[in-house]
């Protein structure tokens, strides 16, 4: 593991969905995950970066490792000042969309990670919060 604990990194293009990709697959290699999980630690980061983009047009993803004496982990956070989700148990289901598209970031996010948490406050923004802990 490196000596970088944590950052952040602003998504506000097209292109920083790419580079936040590039970004959670070296943290997640960089933590000792394989090669399947790291695949879905970056899929789910995609889909929701893409959320902010898409969604709240601009945001934060921040990332840390997360260690205990037990366990170790990545943990991403998802943040925007956007509109907001009126009806999150609504939005976590799989094909809602209120635009053009298929409705499965939300819920692929959840499958693929081990845990996740979404706050979101109409008029005031979304926080999504994944954690994927590494199996030995
Ligand atoms: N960051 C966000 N800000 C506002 N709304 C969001 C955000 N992320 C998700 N949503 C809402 O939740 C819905 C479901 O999200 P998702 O499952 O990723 O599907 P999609 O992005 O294809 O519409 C979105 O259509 C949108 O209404
Ligand atoms: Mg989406």
């Amino acid at each position: 593991m490196n000596d970088l604990q944590q950052g952040e990194f602003p998504i506000e293009s097209e292109n920083d969905i790419v580079s936040a990709r590039r970004l959670v697959r070296n943290a997640a290699v960089a933590a000792g995950f394989g090669l399947t999980d790291v695949t879905r630690i970056v899929t789910a980061a995609s889909e929701l970066t893409r959320n902010i983009y898409v969604h709240a047009k601009s945001g934060v993803m921040r990332w840390r490792f997360l260690k205990s004496e037990s366990k170790v982990g990545l943990e991403l956070t998802f943040e925007d000042s956007g509109l907001g989700i009126p009806n999150v148990a609504k939005a976590m289901e799989a094909g809602y969309s209120t635009g053009n598209g298929l409705g499965m970031g939300l819920p692929g996010a959840k499958r693929l990670t081990d845990e996740m948490t979404v706050h979101s406050e109409v008029g005031k923004g979304t926080t999504v919060v994944v954690r994927k802990w590494l199996t030995k």
